[in-house]
């Protein structure tokens, strides 16, 4: 079907930190090569984007910076945008969930939900941190995940296998805010009924047997274990609030209000009288998202899958008046030099860094991301490969050939086109074969292949340096100056259909080819199936060199960088396991225990405990009972004649109606693991001093 527009969107990142790697190979990247191309086929077309500024994960980190979540959302609503424009990420509005607008957008979906009788209203028991005196909600709870094992899963989703999770369904949960076991407390909540839409769902995926093959098949595999209802509302307090009576203190699911994000984000950029859009109509925004001939496509990585292609078109098929998305191309993930990218363990490449300390190399990492694009499973970024792909790619292929054919151009006709004379019959093949490119690249980016059609771009760059090397103009100029005149002539046209065409993968390049061949800068995508966009006699501009080596220096500094930073991270690691040190106590403090060798003349297990041992001690004093929680860690038949250390002036307790006096001192490893703490030399004299 042809599509009179397009609206295609790209995840709205959490504000949570800033973007790195991952995320542009993950889905920006790929998202504003489509939109680049579309929009040079002279497509109706409008890319979307903003931040998502709610969520568990905004206040966690507010939590650990000791600000507000609005603060944090604002330092990193800045920072994101900043680097996205910076890297040529060509949204037509970065928007943000915090906004006016939105809340606005968000509230009236649910609304509509809600007074369709669409929600089913659910007392249900959630966790409920007692220490902290609030819910749990999502990433506020950890656990192990009830299908891979994964002990660090979410209480909405499992990093490790990617599978969508209900607090309640992990095993040993605990409070990421005090570490405590949650309990269970009632509360009321609003759940949208996947259950029950699931034919309407299944149908839906069932049409899409286009997709990706990972997206379609995680969907099926939702869809097989049968999908379950799901909460819409939290017991939060940072986000949308619930609109409607009785729901005081929770907010909206942030999976349900962020996805809203896309429409109030295209709604704003209709409404804002400051907007590229000439004369824009506030009501417009509407045919992007509700008219039959708008093809909605969502670009995001894998772990958001379920939430696109399920949750997302269930709740706009329950609404009613919109269109659900066309397409979902999902990426898989980017890992970093072997490791899987980590913000919390700061093992990743961050974009704003990398556009600090790379000027003007945009279209290098651009290139690199999508040569290695995470497509179809999980790729490596390596710096290695990133000086490779620029040395023996963009310098020595692309590079060159630019390089050598304008600068010739120069130096034989003073950057004038020469007109071609007699074309050979090589001459005829390879025009014919350029002329090609456009529909195979085109062909490629419209199945969301961009690695292949970014190849494609590179095969064109090779057949214009393959040209060159074998025609040798540089030699000819001497012998058959007519004839060079036709090779430079069929060169530079290649340098101008290469500029059409890379356009959308490295916009920064493609501008400055454009302006060194002083190119018409209105030509669109089809331009590039003709082999005469430079008139003869047409003058070139001065030409400088597209890219440069990458040293090994500069890797070396990567790399170094890298390194420390997961030293670092070891560091922090090995820190937090560490107790803090008490406060400081004098020496008489110290003096008034009384801490003895004794030596194990007895033990036997508590009856109906697991940790406890009754030992008989020979304290030098006396003789007397003691119970220690060691069971776990040694056997009563074992330890009879062990000397130990045991602080006998300790108040008596009782103890399983045992009374204990004394406790026995032991040391505690990382596992919680416990032994004794004895003289290292043997037999000495029960009753001796510790000090
Ligand atoms: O995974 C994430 O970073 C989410 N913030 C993506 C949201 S996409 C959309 F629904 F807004
Ligand atoms: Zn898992």
């Amino acid at each position: 079907m042809k599509y009179k527009r397009h609206t295609v969107t790209a995840a709205l990142p959490y504000a949570n930190g800033p973007v790195h790697i991952g995320h542009l190979a993950g889905c920006y990247l790929p998202a504003d090569i489509y939109v680049r191309y579309l929009r040079s086929k002279g497509e109706d077309v409008k890319f979307i984007c903003g931040s998502d500024e709610h969520g568990v994960p905004i206040t966690i980190k507010a939590k650990k910076e000791g600000i507000t979540p609005q603060q944090v959302v604002d330092k990193y609503h800045k920072i994101m945008g900043d680097a996205f424009r910076e890297f040529g990420i060509s949204f037509d509005i970065y928007s943000r969930t915090s906004s006016k607008i939105h809340h606005e957008t968000a509230s009236e979906f649910f609304k509509t939900l809600y007074d369709k009788g669409v929600f089913e209203e659910e007392i249900t028991e959630q966790y409920f941190d007692e220490k902290a005196n609030q819910f749990l909600a999502d990433r506020y709870i950890i656990g192990t995940c009830p299908k891979c094992g994964n002990e660090n899963a979410y209480g909405d989703q499992c990093e490790n296998c990617g599978s969508t999770l209900n607090a309640t369904d992990l095993i040993n949960p605990k409070s990421t805010l005090s570490g405590e076991k949650p309990v269970l407390k009632k509360t009321k909540n609003w759940f949208l009924p996947l259950d029950k839409m699931q034919p309407q769902i299944e149908a839906y995926i069932d049409s899409h047997k286009d997709w990706k093959a990972n997206v379609y098949g995680q969907c099926k595999s939702w869809l097989n274990a049968g999908l379950q209802p799901r909460a819409m509302t939290r017991d939060l307090d940072w986000g949308v609030k619930v609109p409607v009576d009785g729901a005081e203190g929770k907010v909206l699911y942030v999976w349900f209000d962020a996805p809203i994000g896309y429409i109030s984000a295209t709604k704003e950029l209709f409404s804002n009288p400051k907007s590229e859009i000439r004369n824009p109509k506030s009501s417009d925004w509407e045919l992007y998202w509700k008219d039959k001939e708008t093809k909605l496509v969502h670009f995001i990585g894998k772990d958001n899958i379920v939430f696109h292609c399920i949750i997302f078109p269930a709740m706009l098929m329950a609404e009613g008046s919109y269109i659900v998305p066309e397409n979902v191309p999902a990426n898989e993930f980017l890992n970093l030099e072997g490791d899987k990218i980590s913000t919390s363990r700061n093992w990743a490449v961050w974009l704003h860094e990398y556009l600090l300390e790379f000027k003007d190399k945009q279209d290098v990492l651009r290139y690199t991301l999508c040569a290695n694009a995470p497509e179809t499973k999980d790729n490596d970024f390596t710096w290695k490969d990133f000086q490779a792909k620029n040395n023996n790619e963009l310098v020595a292929i692309l590079g060159n050939f630019v390089n050598r054919t304008l600068v010739l151009t120069h130096k034989y006709y003073d950057g004038n086109v020469p007109t071609a004379a007699e074309y050979s019959k090589n001459d005829i093949l390879l025009l014919e074969e350029i002329t090609k490119y456009p529909a195979k690249i085109a062909a490629s980016i419209e199945q969301y292949r961009f690695r292949e059609a970014l190849s494609e771009l590179m095969n064109l760059a090779r057949s214009g340096n393959k040209y060159l090397a074998d025609n040798e103009p540089w030699k000819l100029i001497n012998t058959d100056a007519n004839r060079v005149k036709t090779i430079m002539n069929i060169s530079l046209q290649i340098c101008a259909n290469l500029t059409i065409v890379m356009e959308p993968f490295l916009p920064f390049t493609a501008k400055k080819l454009g302006t060194m061949l002083n190119l018409n800068l209105g030509l669109k995508w089809n331009d590039a199936t003709r082999t005469d966009l430079l008139l003869a006699g047409h003058k070139i501009n001065t030409a400088s060199l597209l890219f440069e080596k990458v040293e090994d220096e500069q890797m070396e500094y990567q790399v170094t960088k890298l390194s420390n930073s997961k030293m670092e991270n070891e560091l922090a690691n090995n820190k937090s396991e560490v107790t803090p040190q008490k406060p400081e106590i004098t020496f008489d403090d110290f003096s008034k225990m009384d801490i003895r060798v004794g030596t194990i003349l007895e033990a036997e297990r508590v009856p109906k405990t697991d940790k406890l041992l009754k030992l008989k001690i020979d304290t030098g004093i006396d003789i007397r009972t003691v119970v220690s929680g060691i069971a776990q860690y040694y056997k009563p038949e074992d330890i009879i004649g062990q000397q130990v250390s045991i602080l006998v002036n300790l108040a008596p307790r009782m103890l399983k109606n045992i009374e204990s006096r004394g406790m026995i001192l032991c040391s505690e490893n990382e596992k919680g693991e416990l032994s004794f703490v004895s003289p290292t030399k043997p037999n000495t004299n029960s009753g001796s001093i510790i000090k």
